[in-house]
Protein backbone atom coordinates (compact mmCIF):
# COMPACT_ATOMS: atom_id res chain seq x y z
CA UNK A 1 0.00 0.00 0.00
CA UNK A 2 1.15 3.37 -0.28
CA UNK A 3 2.47 5.39 2.23
CA UNK A 4 0.43 8.87 1.82
CA UNK A 5 2.64 11.41 3.13
CA UNK A 6 0.53 14.43 2.26
CA UNK A 7 -2.72 12.70 2.95
CA UNK A 8 -1.42 11.29 6.28
CA UNK A 9 0.11 14.42 6.90
CA UNK A 10 3.01 13.30 7.99
CA UNK A 11 5.37 15.55 5.56
CA UNK A 12 8.15 16.79 7.84
CA UNK A 13 8.27 20.40 6.15
CA UNK A 14 11.69 21.17 8.11
CA UNK A 15 13.54 18.47 6.74
CA UNK A 16 16.46 20.43 4.66
CA UNK A 17 14.63 18.89 1.49
CA UNK A 18 11.52 20.62 2.37
CA UNK A 19 13.59 23.73 3.16
CA UNK A 20 15.31 23.81 0.08
CA UNK A 21 12.11 23.10 -2.21
CA UNK A 22 10.68 26.30 -0.89
CA UNK A 23 14.04 28.16 -1.91
CA UNK A 24 14.00 26.48 -5.08
CA UNK A 25 10.70 27.93 -5.97
CA UNK A 26 11.84 31.47 -4.90
CA UNK A 27 15.11 32.02 -6.47
CA UNK A 28 15.07 28.42 -8.96
CA UNK A 29 12.61 30.82 -11.63
CA UNK A 30 15.05 32.68 -13.56
CA UNK A 31 14.37 32.21 -17.13
CA UNK A 32 17.98 32.18 -19.68
CA UNK A 33 15.60 33.17 -22.18
CA UNK A 34 15.30 36.79 -20.41
CA UNK A 35 18.58 37.64 -20.26
CA UNK A 36 19.86 40.33 -22.51
CA UNK A 37 23.08 39.12 -24.36
CA UNK A 38 23.20 42.02 -27.07
CA UNK A 39 26.70 43.58 -24.85
CA UNK A 40 28.23 40.75 -24.67
CA UNK A 41 27.68 40.06 -28.78
CA UNK A 42 29.47 43.50 -29.06
CA UNK A 43 32.11 42.40 -25.95
CA UNK A 44 32.96 39.44 -27.84
CA UNK A 45 34.32 41.13 -30.19
CA UNK A 46 36.94 42.70 -28.01
CA UNK A 47 38.50 39.91 -26.75
CA UNK A 48 41.58 38.65 -28.21
CA UNK A 49 41.68 35.30 -29.96
CA UNK A 50 43.35 33.85 -26.75
CA UNK A 51 41.16 34.96 -24.67
CA UNK A 52 37.87 33.69 -27.22
CA UNK A 53 39.99 30.91 -26.93
CA UNK A 54 40.11 30.46 -23.43
CA UNK A 55 36.52 31.22 -22.78
CA UNK A 56 35.06 28.58 -25.63
CA UNK A 57 37.37 26.09 -23.89
CA UNK A 58 35.82 26.45 -20.31
CA UNK A 59 32.09 26.54 -21.64
CA UNK A 60 32.23 23.59 -23.23
CA UNK A 61 32.85 22.29 -20.21
CA UNK A 62 30.26 24.14 -18.49
CA UNK A 63 27.74 23.07 -21.63
CA UNK A 64 28.68 19.48 -21.68
CA UNK A 65 28.65 18.99 -17.64
CA UNK A 66 24.86 20.70 -17.32
CA UNK A 67 23.22 18.71 -20.10
CA UNK A 68 25.26 15.11 -18.99
CA UNK A 69 23.66 16.11 -14.84
CA UNK A 70 20.50 16.89 -16.47
CA UNK A 71 20.45 13.53 -18.41
CA UNK A 72 21.60 11.63 -15.20
CA UNK A 73 19.37 12.85 -12.29
CA UNK A 74 16.16 11.01 -13.40
CA UNK A 75 17.14 7.93 -11.59
CA UNK A 76 18.19 9.71 -8.60
CA UNK A 77 14.61 11.31 -8.23
CA UNK A 78 13.56 7.71 -8.78
CA UNK A 79 15.56 6.34 -5.93
CA UNK A 80 13.72 8.53 -3.14
CA UNK A 81 10.23 8.18 -5.12
CA UNK A 82 10.99 4.78 -4.60
CA UNK A 83 11.92 5.19 -0.81
CA UNK A 84 9.04 6.91 -0.36
CA UNK A 85 10.60 10.18 0.49
CA UNK A 86 8.80 12.76 -0.41
CA UNK A 87 10.05 15.69 0.58
CA UNK A 88 13.62 14.49 -1.26
CA UNK A 89 11.57 14.36 -3.94
CA UNK A 90 9.28 17.78 -3.98
CA UNK A 91 12.97 19.21 -3.76
CA UNK A 92 14.05 17.40 -6.86
CA UNK A 93 11.56 18.28 -9.33
CA UNK A 94 13.08 21.76 -9.36
CA UNK A 95 16.77 20.02 -9.62
CA UNK A 96 16.08 18.88 -13.05
CA UNK A 97 14.23 22.14 -14.32
CA UNK A 98 17.17 23.80 -13.05
CA UNK A 99 19.94 21.63 -14.57
CA UNK A 100 17.93 21.84 -18.09
CA UNK A 101 18.06 25.57 -17.88
CA UNK A 102 21.88 25.96 -17.14
CA UNK A 103 22.22 23.93 -20.23
CA UNK A 104 19.99 26.20 -22.05
CA UNK A 105 21.51 29.01 -20.70
CA UNK A 106 24.99 27.87 -22.14
CA UNK A 107 23.35 27.43 -25.67
CA UNK A 108 21.32 30.65 -25.57
CA UNK A 109 25.01 32.48 -25.05
CA UNK A 110 26.76 30.76 -27.83
CA UNK A 111 24.17 31.21 -30.33
CA UNK A 112 24.45 35.09 -29.11
CA UNK A 113 28.17 35.78 -29.78
CA UNK A 114 27.70 33.82 -32.88
CA UNK A 115 29.59 30.49 -31.62
CA UNK A 116 27.59 27.87 -33.70
CA UNK A 117 30.41 24.74 -34.56
CA UNK A 118 30.67 21.35 -32.59
CA UNK A 119 32.62 22.11 -29.57
CA UNK A 120 33.22 18.55 -28.68
CA UNK A 121 36.87 18.57 -29.59
CA UNK A 122 37.53 20.32 -26.23
CA UNK A 123 36.25 17.68 -23.97
CA UNK A 124 39.16 16.29 -22.24
CA UNK A 125 39.66 12.37 -21.91
CA UNK A 126 39.66 12.51 -17.77
CA UNK A 127 36.07 14.84 -18.78
CA UNK A 128 34.77 11.92 -20.84
CA UNK A 129 36.31 9.69 -18.50
CA UNK A 130 33.82 11.38 -15.76
CA UNK A 131 30.67 12.48 -17.93
CA UNK A 132 30.67 9.36 -20.52
CA UNK A 133 31.26 6.70 -17.88
CA UNK A 134 31.86 6.95 -14.12
CA UNK A 135 28.46 9.51 -13.58
CA UNK A 136 25.97 7.96 -15.93
CA UNK A 137 27.29 3.94 -13.95
CA UNK A 138 26.54 5.71 -10.71
CA UNK A 139 23.79 7.09 -11.55
CA UNK A 140 21.86 4.67 -13.86
CA UNK A 141 22.60 2.06 -11.09
CA UNK A 142 20.07 3.38 -8.77
CA UNK A 143 17.35 2.37 -11.26
CA UNK A 144 17.78 -1.27 -9.67
CA UNK A 145 19.83 -0.44 -6.65
CA UNK A 146 18.43 2.20 -4.36
CA UNK A 147 20.91 0.62 -0.96
CA UNK A 148 22.46 2.98 0.95
CA UNK A 149 26.08 2.16 -0.28
CA UNK A 150 24.69 2.85 -4.19
CA UNK A 151 22.76 6.48 -3.02
CA UNK A 152 26.07 7.44 -1.26
CA UNK A 153 28.17 6.54 -4.53
CA UNK A 154 25.93 8.24 -6.41
CA UNK A 155 25.89 11.65 -4.40
CA UNK A 156 29.24 11.49 -3.81
CA UNK A 157 29.76 11.18 -7.80
CA UNK A 158 27.11 13.73 -9.02
CA UNK A 159 26.86 16.24 -5.94
CA UNK A 160 30.03 16.29 -4.17
CA UNK A 161 32.75 15.80 -7.02
CA UNK A 162 30.88 16.54 -10.39
CA UNK A 163 29.25 19.55 -9.00
CA UNK A 164 31.17 20.63 -5.78
CA UNK A 165 34.56 19.86 -7.17
CA UNK A 166 34.59 20.66 -10.48
CA UNK A 167 31.37 22.93 -11.31
CA UNK A 168 31.42 25.24 -8.36
CA UNK A 169 35.07 25.86 -9.00
CA UNK A 170 35.19 26.08 -12.19
CA UNK A 171 32.23 28.73 -11.61
CA UNK A 172 33.87 30.61 -9.29
CA UNK A 173 37.22 31.34 -11.17
CA UNK A 174 35.41 32.13 -14.44
CA UNK A 175 33.37 34.41 -13.04
CA UNK A 176 36.01 35.88 -11.14
CA UNK A 177 37.95 36.26 -14.43
CA UNK A 178 35.02 38.28 -15.82
CA UNK A 179 34.65 40.13 -13.29
CA UNK A 180 38.34 41.89 -13.79
CA UNK A 181 37.94 42.40 -17.54
CA UNK A 182 34.53 43.66 -16.56
CA UNK A 183 33.13 42.31 -19.66
CA UNK A 184 29.86 40.45 -20.92
CA UNK A 185 27.18 41.32 -18.32
CA UNK A 186 24.94 38.72 -19.74
CA UNK A 187 27.39 36.05 -19.39
CA UNK A 188 28.00 36.92 -15.57
CA UNK A 189 24.46 37.27 -14.72
CA UNK A 190 24.13 33.44 -15.90
CA UNK A 191 26.78 32.20 -13.91
CA UNK A 192 25.53 34.34 -11.13
CA UNK A 193 21.99 32.89 -10.97
CA UNK A 194 23.68 29.44 -11.85
CA UNK A 195 26.03 29.32 -8.56
CA UNK A 196 23.10 30.08 -6.66
CA UNK A 197 21.51 27.18 -7.77
CA UNK A 198 24.38 24.82 -7.87
CA UNK A 199 24.83 25.73 -3.94
CA UNK A 200 21.53 23.98 -3.29
CA UNK A 201 22.29 20.82 -5.24
CA UNK A 202 25.25 20.33 -3.52
CA UNK A 203 23.66 21.31 0.01
CA UNK A 204 21.04 18.23 -1.00
CA UNK A 205 23.81 16.18 -2.00
CA UNK A 206 25.69 16.64 1.55
CA UNK A 207 22.13 16.71 3.32
CA UNK A 208 21.43 12.94 1.44
CA UNK A 209 24.98 11.45 2.31
CA UNK A 210 24.75 12.69 6.02
CA UNK A 211 20.93 11.03 6.16
CA UNK A 212 22.86 7.52 4.98
CA UNK A 213 25.61 8.07 7.28
CA UNK A 214 23.24 8.69 10.03
CA UNK A 215 21.93 5.18 8.99
CA UNK A 216 25.29 3.50 8.21
CA UNK A 217 28.09 4.92 10.36
CA UNK A 218 30.49 2.92 8.64
CA UNK A 219 29.85 4.72 5.34
CA UNK A 220 31.73 7.51 5.94
CA UNK A 221 34.98 5.58 4.91
CA UNK A 222 33.01 4.96 1.66
CA UNK A 223 32.86 8.64 0.92
CA UNK A 224 36.82 9.18 1.03
CA UNK A 225 37.47 6.04 -0.87
CA UNK A 226 35.26 7.27 -3.14
CA UNK A 227 36.75 10.82 -3.03
CA UNK A 228 40.24 9.22 -3.59
CA UNK A 229 39.58 7.44 -6.97
CA UNK A 230 37.68 10.34 -8.53
CA UNK A 231 40.41 13.18 -7.63
CA UNK A 232 43.03 12.60 -10.74
CA UNK A 233 40.01 13.39 -12.80
CA UNK A 234 39.61 16.83 -11.19
CA UNK A 235 43.75 17.13 -11.33
CA UNK A 236 43.84 16.33 -14.91
CA UNK A 237 41.37 18.89 -15.88
CA UNK A 238 42.38 21.71 -13.88
CA UNK A 239 45.87 21.20 -15.14
CA UNK A 240 47.15 23.78 -17.86
CA UNK A 241 49.63 24.10 -20.62
CA UNK A 242 52.69 26.33 -19.66
CA UNK A 243 52.49 27.76 -23.67
CA UNK A 244 48.75 29.09 -22.02
CA UNK A 245 49.92 30.92 -19.19
CA UNK A 246 51.36 34.66 -18.75
CA UNK A 247 53.77 35.69 -15.69
CA UNK A 248 52.22 38.74 -14.15
CA UNK A 249 53.45 41.99 -12.24
CA UNK A 250 54.02 39.56 -9.17
CA UNK A 251 55.36 36.86 -10.65
CA UNK A 252 52.28 34.52 -10.67
CA UNK A 253 51.10 32.51 -13.56
CA UNK A 254 48.01 33.26 -15.13
CA UNK A 255 45.82 32.57 -17.61
CA UNK A 256 44.28 35.13 -20.36
CA UNK A 257 41.21 35.70 -18.32
CA UNK A 258 43.87 36.63 -15.65
CA UNK A 259 43.03 33.48 -13.52
CA UNK A 260 46.05 32.25 -11.41
CA UNK A 261 47.35 28.85 -12.02
CA UNK A 262 47.03 26.01 -8.92
CA UNK A 263 44.25 28.41 -7.62
CA UNK A 264 41.54 26.41 -8.73
CA UNK A 265 42.54 23.01 -7.15
CA UNK A 266 43.26 25.01 -3.61
CA UNK A 267 39.87 26.37 -3.76
CA UNK A 268 38.44 23.11 -4.50
CA UNK A 269 40.01 21.69 -1.90
CA UNK A 270 39.34 24.19 0.28
CA UNK A 271 35.26 23.29 -0.31
CA UNK A 272 35.60 19.82 -0.14
CA UNK A 273 37.49 19.96 3.03
CA UNK A 274 34.43 21.81 4.78
CA UNK A 275 32.18 19.16 3.01
CA UNK A 276 33.68 16.17 4.36
CA UNK A 277 34.12 18.02 7.60
CA UNK A 278 30.29 18.15 7.79
CA UNK A 279 29.97 14.21 6.23
CA UNK A 280 31.87 13.73 9.18
CA UNK A 281 30.20 14.81 12.09
CA UNK A 282 27.09 12.99 10.84
CA UNK A 283 27.96 9.82 12.48
CA UNK A 284 27.03 11.28 15.64
CA UNK A 285 23.84 12.98 15.13
CA UNK A 286 20.21 12.77 14.98
CA UNK A 287 18.20 13.19 12.06
CA UNK A 288 16.67 16.71 13.42
CA UNK A 289 20.53 18.32 13.81
CA UNK A 290 21.27 17.02 10.30
CA UNK A 291 18.14 19.12 9.16
CA UNK A 292 19.49 21.85 11.21
CA UNK A 293 22.72 21.85 9.59
CA UNK A 294 23.71 24.65 7.21
CA UNK A 295 25.04 23.16 3.85
CA UNK A 296 24.80 25.98 1.53
CA UNK A 297 28.48 27.10 1.37
CA UNK A 298 28.96 30.60 -0.23
FE1 LIG B 1 23.78 22.91 -13.17
FE1 LIG C 1 23.57 21.18 -10.34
Amino acid sequence: MREYAMVKQTINKDSLPYKLYQKAKRHGVWNPVDIDFSQDKEDWQKLSQVQQQEVLDTIALFIGGEEAVTEDILPMIMAVSKKGWFEEESYLTTFLFEEAKHAEFFSLFLEEIGVTNDLSHLLKPAYRQLFDDILPNAMGRLLEDQSHEAMLDAAVTYNIFAEGVLAETGYWFFYEGLSKINLMPGLMEGIRNIKRDEGRHIGFGTFLIQRLIHEKPELFDRVQERLQELLPIAVALTARDDSDLNVNEDGKHITSLGIEEGKSMEYALKQLTARIEVLSRAKGKTLEEINETDVIFE
